[in-house]
């Protein structure tokens, strides 16, 4: 099938990309000894999952159960949440996952979620695993003292939790302005590891130190002690991404749209905030001429030097600022190469809130 034959909006993945960026990731993580976990938040479908473990990677990120069942139900993994699994409706669905055999481990923050993953893992006759999520300076979740991680360490041991190390997140760093990303990553990585040296001195030796993003793999991927690196949005390199790390990775998601009405100043398309986000920016054309500056639930106003040239019926390809959100609202990717849709897959992660 061609392009032109698509209804329009829908999702436009193009594999080429893909695989660039997926081939390029992992010829960083080659030679190193830390090695790349990617974030499904990204791609959120076992087919590129797949692909990445077959270039290398050592197990799948995720941040939800719902996330943690799709791959699991496709058979990948080693799977880690790096999220805390809280409350009983999600527990029992953590250890069927263990009790089906799935290699899962999660994040762990608190004692109160400790005692209840080792109450449920008990009842179930299971082995849970857990790394306790430190807090790096981002300040959402995580311990916040070495004592506090030795402590929750320890008590892994006790409720027979199998312990398997720390991760910390950098997400204030991500997207800053290339030296000053710099500064807040090597801040943050200077807090893991003091985490990690508490540990080591406690007889805890973390065998698992996770972090990083796409917007500090390097950095992250080169610190000392760390073990594995996160980075997920580097497989599809979302507009705001892109502003970030121009040559190193491929934009390859677009949202494919149409133009229904031409109105002199402005155009209108047929996607709006149904199938398209805006909370990082007004997104773009691909072209760069068309700005999607202002979204009602099913149209989008184009505006910008494009709309000159534009007439009813035309095809607007979007860049979206947000990938992973804007993904969410969609269902199924038209996997394309060049012109040609060569495959469709569905967004099994998409809206898996649980
Ligand atoms: C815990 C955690 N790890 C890794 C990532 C991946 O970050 P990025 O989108 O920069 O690749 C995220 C992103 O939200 C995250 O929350």
């Amino acid at each position: 099938m061609r392009l032109t034959e698509l209804d329009t909006p829908c999702l436009l993945l193009d594999l080429d990309r893909v695989e660039w960026n997926i081939a390029r990731m992992a010829a960083f993580f080659a030679e190193r000894p830390a090695k790349l976990r990617p974030h499904f938040k990204t791609p959120k479908t076992p087919e590129v999952a797949r692909r990445q473990l077959a270039a290398g990677a050592i197990g799948i990120t995720v941040a939800k159960l719902g996330e943690a069942e799709v791959l699991a139900d496709a058979g990948l993994g080693p799977i880690l949440v790096a999220n805390q699994v809280v409350g009983a409706p999600k527990l029992r669905r953590l250890v069927t996952l263990l009790a089906r055999g799935v290699d899962i481990t999660v994040a762990v923050e608190s004692e109160a979620n400790v005692r209840e993953i080792a109450a449920a893992a008990r009842e179930a006759g299971v082995t849970a695993q857990a790394i306790i999520e430190v807090d790096s300076g981002m300040h959402r979740c995580g311990t916040v003292s070495p004592a506090e991680t030795v402590a929750l360490a320890r008590l892994l041991g006790e409720s027979g939790i199998r312990y398997r190390g720390i991760m910390g997140y950098e997400g204030h760093a991500v997207l800053l302005p290339a030296e000053e990303r710099q500064l807040k990553a090597e801040a943050a990585l200077t807090i893991v590891s003091a985490h990690v040296e508490a540990l080591l001195e406690a007889g805890l030796a973390p065998e698992i130190v996770s972090v990083g993003g796409t917007g500090t793999y390097a950095i992250a991927g080169s610190w000392p002690g760390v073990t594995e690196v996160q980075a997920g949005s580097y497989v599809f390199m979302d507009g705001r991404y892109q502003q970030m790390l121009p040559v190193e990775f491929e934009s390859a998601l677009t949202l494919l749209t149409t133009v229904i009405a031409v109105r002199g100043e402005y155009a209108v398309c047929d996607a709006g905030m149904k199938s398209l986000t805006n909370e990082f920016g007004a997104p773009k054309s691909v072209d760069g001429r068309l700005v999607a500056s202002r979204l009602s639930e099913e149209h989008a106003h184009l505006t910008g030097e494009g709309v000159a040239g534009l007439a009813v019926g035309d095809r607007v390809e979007i860049l979206p600022s947000h990938g992973d959100t804007t993904l969410n609202l969609n269902s199924v990717y038209h996997v394309r190469r060049g012109d040609e849709v060569v495959a469709e897959w569905p967004i099994l992660g998409a809206r898996k809130y649980h």
